[in-house]
């Protein structure tokens, strides 16, 4: 029998994660220290001890789903006190009190710069009984300098269970962003731009490695602003953090995101170019082609700036895939301006275009000097008619692929197919083209995690079918 005084039953952790590929990492960040705490991770909400929400501000819509989960388990705290609830991330630094005063349910509201304390945070709530709050510094709260301490760096702990897979890991190399886009909350929710230096990167990027990890993603709100200067002057940038990690044994791919269009350097284009193992893809968002809404956004480039810049991207890096996103509807965008995003979109040939649209965010710029004035129907109409014209030309391109071989990073059983019959041991897989392009085909498990030459036989505009050559699935058997 287990000894029950030494051996306490592990307390429960369920976690949710909305936003972007930060909130993926800090995730796996909290469920790290929790995990040292001795909770485990579930999947049933309803066995938690504990249920965690990392939540995003980017849009409306991001918030309203949280708040309508935070309602739904409002009935497991009533039925079981003891359970504990956490809004963590950029809800928290943006909305703080006022979580409480929505749901008084809640034991912490933590905030992306606190995350290191959420167990004490949650430990402290039980002990006292009473909700607890860690928030950075607004914006406009002191000194750069306070305000920047404000926000810990958080990337020592990692937990494998909670990556995208077993050997794929996300790797901060910048924090926050100055940029302040008049539409974003991001600066506020985030603090101020700062470029973590190179040895913490390689030294977590070297550990990870070591477990297994083959493709490292860098991230940051404009990673390929990356500057790091040493006390000696050195200066380190995002090209140079790339070939230090090319460099690691075992390593098989790199990628970085999101890259800002005004600092897309040579330096970085050659890097991608001459590294075998970066990733031929850069997402650099344009987010309109109307050079009047671009400088209502404060975006800091126009269009034609935008199309130098990608022409030499490609120019430099023959095959690069390049991807964007677009707000729609932002204030002040007519039918003229939105046709001009249109025409953007046809001339680029972006690989594939995230399309939002427009969602005004309380304390950003363009909330407080220009009105929502593009109505929903509206909004989703041109929603609708850009993602159609992006859509032609990703199938249009991807269907270029078709009797070509490429080389695939296996990342594992593709989620949309179920194991077919009579195959033993064969599966739907899943990876991707060094170009970022999602390649489904049958291939064995263990090919997962592994480079392979895979011939496309079909391609739809966000998949290329595949087929694995027979010798090479036999001899990839063996
Ligand atoms: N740092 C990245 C993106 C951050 S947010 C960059 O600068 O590109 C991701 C995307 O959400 C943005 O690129 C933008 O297209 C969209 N977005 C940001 N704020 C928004 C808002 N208020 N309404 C609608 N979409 C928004
Ligand atoms: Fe937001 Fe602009 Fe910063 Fe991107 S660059 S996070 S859109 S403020
Ligand atoms: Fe959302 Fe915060 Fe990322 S607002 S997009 S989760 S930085």
């Amino acid at each position: 029998m287990a000894d029950q005084s030494t051996s306490q039953p592990r307390k429960k952790l369920y976690i949710e994660t909305v936003g972007c590929q930060m909130n993926v990492l800090d995730s796996e960040l909290v469920v790290a220290r929790l995990r040292e705490q001795g909770y485990e991770l579930t999947t049933e909400i309803d066995q938690a001890d504990t249920i965690l929400y990392n939540t995003c501000s980017v849009r409306q819509h991001a918030e309203d789903k949280i708040y309508s989960a935070l309602g739904r388990i409002k009935h497991i705290k009533r039925r079981r006190p003891e359970v504990s609830i956490g809004v963590l991330g950029c809800m928290a630094q943006k909305d703080q009190e006022q979580i409480l005063k929505r749901a008084p349910h809640v034991d912490v509201v933590v905030g992306p710069g606190q995350l290191a304390r959420v167990p004490q945070l949650l430990a402290r709530a039980r002990e006292v009984g009473s909700p607890q709050l860690a928030v950075s510094l607004d914006r406009d709260a002191g000194s750069r300098a306070t305000i920047t301490a404000s926000f810990e760096g958080y990337d020592a702990d990692r937990e494998p269970a909670m990556r995208p897979s077993p050997f794929q890991a996300f790797v901060r190399v910048m924090m926050g962003c100055d940029k302040f886009c008049t539409y974003c909350i991001v600066p506020s929710v985030r603090g101020p731009e700062q470029s973590r230096p190179p040895a913490a990167i390689l030294g977590e990027a070297r550990l990870l490695v070591d477990q297994g990890v083959k493709e490292i993603t860098l991230l940051g709100q404009t990673v390929n602003s990356y500057k790091y200067r040493e006390p000696d002057g050195r200066i380190t940038r995002l090209s140079d953090l790339l070939s230090r990690i090319a460099a690691l044994p075992g390593i098989e791919r790199i990628k970085f995101i999101t890259s800002f269009p005004n600092d897309m350097t040579d330096d970085l284009l050659q890097a991608v170019r001459d590294l075998p193992l970066a990733s031929r893809y850069i997402h650099v968002p344009a987010q309109s082609g109307c050079d009047a809404v671009l400088r209502r956004m404060k975006r800091m480039y126009t269009v034609s700036f935008y199309e130098d810049m990608l022409a030499r991207m490609r120019e430099t890096v023959p095959g690069v895939a390049v991807s964007s996103d677009f707000i729609v509807g932002f204030c002040g965008e007519t039918e003229e301006s939105f046709e001009r995003t249109v025409r953007l979109v046809e001339r680029a040939r972006f690989k594939n275009s995230f399309i939002f649209k427009y969602s005004p965010r309380r304390g950003t710029k363009a909330d407080e000097l220009f009105p929502d004035d593009v109505a929903e129907e509206v909004k989703k109409r041109r929603n609708n008619d850009l993602l159609a014209v992006q859509t032609a030309i990703s199938l249009q391109d991807n269907r270029e692929f078709i009797g070509r071989e490429v080389t695939v990073l296996v990342e594992g059983r593709s989620r949309s197919t179920t194991r077919r019959e009579g195959w033993d041991g064969v599966d739907q897989l899943t990876g991707r083209t060094s170009c970022d392009r999602i390649v489904v085909f049958e291939g064995q498990q263990r090919l997962v995690g592994r480079s392979i030459q895979v011939r496309v036989e079909d391609a739809s505009a966000v998949t290329l079918f595949g087929e694995v050559p027979t010798t090479d699935r036999i001899e990839a058997a063996v």
